[in-house]
């Protein structure tokens, strides 16, 4: 067996650090064994015909919910059970990496990938992505853990420059990166996007910061087509370039033969590679699939459970005495499941696209009416039978109404034009409130919407997210009251677009300035105190919950925070603890409020639960930039404990000194 890059000739070489083609590293005419890679991240995406147009058929997939609605659980147990069952679906079609998970901020709502992205905060995307890696690699299959780095809009993702000054990189955009490494990912994924400049695929600033900071000891992997010089990128570390390309190849033969790249240089990336594929076999030998298909649908349908947000209620929901509903607009049940999921890479084919919230409610005892109204085919209309909607809403008990945005809107390549629904969608949810002053929404959406027009005139909201298979069973199950919401914001809804200053910022062909620094989503808006729509860490549920007894103990370089939670509800339920830090009088510019701890746990109804966290010295520190390193200033440090980044509960005090912390 073939270890050493040394054994190999230096063409070979060559060939082993391009692609084979789209999906397989090349076995040198039967040398190496071969790895085999795919998308994605929410649903295995194996192609099976890729026509000459460019467009492609995959295999059915189980479909989880999309990444966003899994951030929303802000349950590290969720995020591993799903790579857990990934990596089965991996297994059964003889995959050894699987090209996710995706940790970029999501520092502009408009980007048209938030779908496939956690959060706008580094905490929560790092740790979620941290367990789902763990989930998908200790059974068996790799991850490509990507876009590295601040691949934050897709507009002229090929060619623009996110221009962004180091202590906003290193405290919001690497974070991410830097806590997921912790996982010992396999493979990172360079971005399309330039960096300061430097294509992401020759970053060798931050390649070297993955590497001799983060600990990351894997191969580095191009984004698909994004190499330009296949030896600028080679130089600079990059091990892998995909997909297939001859013209990379001859690059690289050209500039060996002529000097232009070292022996050395071929060597580390060769290596790199070669590393790659016995680790992945080595991972791989022993593994059984663990889960069943049946196992792997169930879990996806908890892990929507657990991530829908119930954005507003006045006490209409879980439905009680309601006997007639009427079910308004067709994502209640789609033509396509296009409707319920992002587009690009991350599209899965799903294995059942049952989706039908109508018969899921009937299936539950309720008398229910359903009508489309309007048409979800581009072009934004009513359809002939809009009044019937009317009508029903008229004669029902509650009315429901379904609205989203889905594939056209919310894609790979392109981004989000507004926040706001078409508006057909507007005026059907509008129009049959009228009719019904107990209107319910339901939106099916993969990032922030916009509801400032309707929010106020309808009496419920919940947020399905792209809930995967079995999302309308979760919905029926949330609206009647068996499922006891518990899914939280994991981005801030804005009350538009245009108040987050990322959109505002500079931008044009070739550069996009980062230049709100580090006011990024909450961020900003607590710092600022600019009103929004729905904060993040914001979600309802039906049970009601007290927090006390905060108790903070120094212990040297750390400090323990702890607290008891009651329910206070007849409800059994469960509860997201944040933890939030900010330094009080600060030398340098800080954000009023960072967060630095989370916990879900169930609590049952009547009882009290202790939480507990450990905060570390990262907790209070920032990047100096003076001093090029993290930095803990000596001062004072305020923690507060909420559930949700504006709605604290208990606040406490410490002072740093020299990096021994003192309970105030
Ligand atoms: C995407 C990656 C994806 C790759 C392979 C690229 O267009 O940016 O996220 O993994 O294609 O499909």
């Amino acid at each position: 067996m073939i270890k050493s890059a040394k054994e190999l000739t230096a063409e070979e070489k060559m060939r082993l650090i391009c692609g084979k083609d789209f999906w397989h590293t090349d076995d040198l005419g039967g040398k190496l064994p071969q790895i085999t890679v795919a998308d994605g991240p929410v649903g295995l995406r194996v192609v099976k015909e890729r026509r000459e147009d460019g467009t492609e058929t995959s295999y059915p997939s189980v479909a989880y919910p999309s990444i966003q609605l899994l951030a929303n659980t802000w349950s590290t147990e969720s995020a591993k059970e799903m790579g857990e069952c990934l990596a089965d679906d991996c297994k059964e079609r003889d995959v050894d990496i699987l090209l996710a998970p995706g940790v970029n901020i999501k520092r502009n709502p408009l980007n048209g990938r938030n779908f496939e992205y956690f959060s706008e905060d580094p905490v929560l995307a790092g740790r979620m992505a941290k367990s789902y890696i763990e989930g998908v690699q200790e059974q068996g299959v790799g991850v490509c853990l990507k876009h590295f780095c601040c691949n934050n809009l897709e507009y002229d993702r090929l060619h623009q420059s996110s221009d962004v000054d180091e202590r906003t990189l290193r405290e919001l955009y690497y974070r991410p990166f830097q806590i997921a490494c912790e996982a010992k990912p396999v493979s990172v994924m360079s971005s399309y996007n330039r960096i300061n400049g430097t294509y992401g695929a020759e970053y060798r600033r931050g390649f070297d910061v993955l590497r001799n900071e983060f600990g990351f000891d894997g191969a580095i992997f191009s984004d698909w087509s994004a190499v330009r010089d296949r030896t600028a990128s080679a130089k600079a570390g990059l091990d892998l370039s995909m997909p297939i390309c001859d013209d990379h190849y001859q690059k690289l033969r050209t500039d060996y033969e002529a000097g232009r790249l070292t022996d050395e240089e071929l060597d580390r990336c060769a290596q790199r590679v070669l590393d790659l594929i016995h680790r992945c076999k080595a991972m791989h030998r022993g593994k059984q699939v663990v889960k069943t298909e049946k196992k792997r649908a169930e879990a996806a349908k908890a892990i929507a459970a657990d991530g829908m947000v119930l954005l507003k209620n006045d006490g209409l929901l879980p439905l009680g005495g309601a006997k007639r509903i009427s079910v308004c607009g067709c994502f209640a049940k789609p033509d396509t499941v296009d409707m319920l999921r992002g587009g690009g890479s991350a599209g899965v084919e799903w294995l059942d696209k049952t989706f039908d919230i109508p018969a899921a409610l009937e299936r539950r005892g309720y008398a229910v009416a359903y009508e489309g109204a309007f048409r979800y085919d581009g072009v934004e209309s009513f359809n002939q039978n809009a009044r019937t909607a009317l009508l029903n809403a008229a004669k029902s008990d509650v009315n429901v109404v379904c609205v989203g945005t889905g594939n056209p809107v919310e894609y790979e390549a392109g981004d989000r034009k507004t926040l706001r629904l078409p508006e057909v969608q507007e005026r059907a949810i509008l129009e049959t409130a009228e009719q019904n002053e107990n209107t319910i929404v339901v939106v099916f959406a993969g990032g922030a919407v916009d509801m400032s027009v309707w929010a106020d005139k309808v009496r419920a909201i919940l947020y399905a997210g792209f809930p995967g298979m079995g999302g309308d069973e979760v919905v029926a199950d949330i609206l009647t009251g068996k499922i006891n919401p518990s899914g939280k914001l994991s981005e801030t809804f804005p009350l538009s677009a245009e108040s987050v200053p990322a959109v505002n910022a500079y931008r044009v062909a070739g550069v996009t300035r980062y230049q709100e620094g580090l006011d990024v989503g909450y961020r900003y808006f607590v710092t600022y105190e600019v009103p929004v729509l729905y904060p993040f860490g914001y979600g309802l549920g039906y049970s009601e919950f007290t927090y006390k007894e905060l108790l903070l103990t120094a212990e040297e370089d750390r400090l323990r925070v702890s607290c008891s939670i009651e329910n206070i509800s007849s409800r059994d339920g469960k509860e997201i603890v944040q933890v939030y830090v900010r330094e009080c009088a600060p030398l340098v510019y800080r954000p009023k409020k960072e967060l630095k701890a989370f916990s879900k746990s169930e609590i049952k109804a009547g009882q009290t639960k202790p939480f507990e966290f450990v905060l570390h010295g990262d907790a209070f520190a920032h990047w100096s930039v003076a001093e090029n390193k993290w930095e803990i200033t000596d001062g004072v440090y305020e923690i507060s404990v909420g559930a949700s980044s504006q709605d604290i509960r208990l606040i406490g005090k410490i002072t740093i000194e020299n990096g021994k912390i003192t309970v105030v």
